[in-house]
């Protein structure tokens, strides 16, 4: 939580994060674990004693980049400054880092941050080279004691780790290990107590939170994602909840029917559909259909509230046809995303797609994201302008000064920036009643109600 007491200053440390919400939390659980240490956190390289690169390998030259960071550091060194690399690069990577950058002394994966005081213990009594790995066998908990949340009114909460999926073109599988749920009781626990600390909103993490199992209490009382999602949502204190990411296959009606049914869930889904082609669903090893995704998208639709539906789509998958392509584009005009994010298929290492044939050339991938980017940005436009003359409740994110607006967010995810009457201060974590006057294709431009 935040607040975790800093007992012993000597020591310092310093974070850099790279990659996605799950990175960006297991941060949080590092900097907990290691303040609870004694260790307190520092804003440069040049200040720490220790220095840990949380890393992300999802796509592009992501090793590369690590690599090249790290040498530029490695002058440090010769100081005394310990380096270590966490997350999904240490994961792939291993021992093979220390072979590329003898200057590191400790690469550990997300499995085994609970264990960092320990390895930090080893390598100050000397030890050259220390690594915490998961063999994807371990059925070990990843539940850490201590986390420092940065945001006080919004935060994470793990409820899944891993992936099995194996879906044809990604890496988590391999660096995130496998399933592993946290018991629902422990979750709610842990919801609680960030609601006594003041949080109102809760963001339920995992790589695919619809295969959450609960493995307590007896089979007939374990709950399932969407029972969770309900207890989350009815916390006291609890305003808002939010869940990511999204599985199609596993993406089941009764999470429609508890947003229905409890008002502090958010009316945001995110689902990655990746292609709009069921060959290149085939291929990609996504286990579902256009159809299916479609049939859960309509589930959506028929819900009681809008919904605002984000996702994910891959370009340039090997073998990806103009035809394939174009289903896709079919795809985002038939849902209308509120947002999608979109990438150029990169490979990557020890992944099936490695070994497929047809790669599409890279101009070609920069074309068809470009197209579909611009599509998108054209049916947000549409879809945004619909919202003038709504009123929204908005968190309030800051305060935008050079705009002279304050920065909001609504329970549909959008970013809605907003002016305020005279003398109204908008504080930061609380709520407000927004009109909305203008629109972007991105983002909500409004007046405070009051
Ligand atoms: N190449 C391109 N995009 C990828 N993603 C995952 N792996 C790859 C890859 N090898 C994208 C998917 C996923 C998002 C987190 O990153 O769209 O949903
Ligand atoms: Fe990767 Fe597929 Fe698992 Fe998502 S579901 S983390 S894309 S393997």
């Amino acid at each position: 939580m935040s607040g975790v007491p800093q007992s012993n200053p000597q020591k310092t440390f310093y974070l850099e994060t790279f990659g996605c919400q799950m990175n960006v939390h297991d941060s949080e659980k590092v900097v907990g674990t290691l303040v609870q240490e004694g260790y307190r956190q520092v804003e440069t390289v040049e200040l720490a004693d220790l220095v840990l690169y949380n890393t992300c390998s999802i796509r592009d030259k992501a090793e590369q980049k690590v690599f090249n960071r790290l040498s530029d550091y490695k002058k440090y060194k010769a100081q005394g400054k310990t380096f270590g690399v966490l997350g999904c690069v240490a994961q792939q990577e291993g021992e093979k880092i220390f072979e590329r950058a003898p200057y590191v002394s400790l690469v550990a994966g997300s499995a085994s941050y609970r264990n960092l005081p320990q390895m930090l213990v080893q390598i100050e009594a000397g030890k050259q080279r220390v690594t915490g790995l998961d063999d994807r066998e371990t059925d070990e908990c990843f539940e850490t004691e201590f986390t420092a949340r940065t945001n006080p009114h919004r935060g994470y909460i793990t409820i899944i780790e891993g992936c099995d999926k194996f879906c044809a073109y990604c890496v988590v599988p391999y660096t995130r290990g496998k399933e592993r749920s946290r018991t629902s009781e422990s979750v709610l626990a842990e919801a609680r107590q960030m609601a006594d600390f003041g949080y109102t909103e809760i963001q339920l993490l995992g790589q695919n939170v619809n295969s959450y199992k609960d493995s307590e209490g007896k089979p007939g009382a374990r709950k399932t994602f969407a029972e969770l999602l309900a207890a989350v949502g009815q916390v006291p204190g609890i305003k808002r909840v939010r869940f990511t990411t999204s599985h199609p296959r596993d993406f089941g009606r009764d999470i429609i029917d508890a947003i229905d049914a409890v008002p502090t869930l958010c009316d945001h889904v995110h689902l990655p559909v990746q292609s709009g082609s069921t060959r290149v669903l085939d291929a990609m090893q996504r286990l579902y259909t256009r159809d299916q995704y479609l049939e859960r998208i309509a589930w959506m639709k028929a819900a009681k509230r809008e919904i605002s539906i984000t996702s994910d789509v891959i370009v340039g998958f090997p073998g990806e046809t103009e035809a394939d392509f174009a289903e896709t584009l079919g795809l985002l005009e038939e849902v209308g995303f509120d947002a999608v994010f979109a990438f150029k298929y990169s490979p990557r290492p020890n992944t099936p797609s490695l070994k497929l044939d047809d790669a599409i050339p890279d101009a070609e991938k920069a074309r068809r994201l470009e197209v579909l980017m611009a599509k998108q940005r054209q049916i947000q436009i549409a879809r945004y302008k619909k919202y003038i003359g709504t009123i929204c409740e908005v968190m309030v994110e800051g305060r935008n000064v050079a705009r002279a607006q304050w920065i909001g967010r609504t329970s549909h995810n959008r970013t809605l920036n907003f002016t305020a009457p005279e003398g109204a201060i908008p504080k930061a974590g609380t709520y407000a009643s927004v009109i909305v006057t203008g629109s972007f294709p991105n983002s909500l431009l409004g007046e405070m109600v009051v």
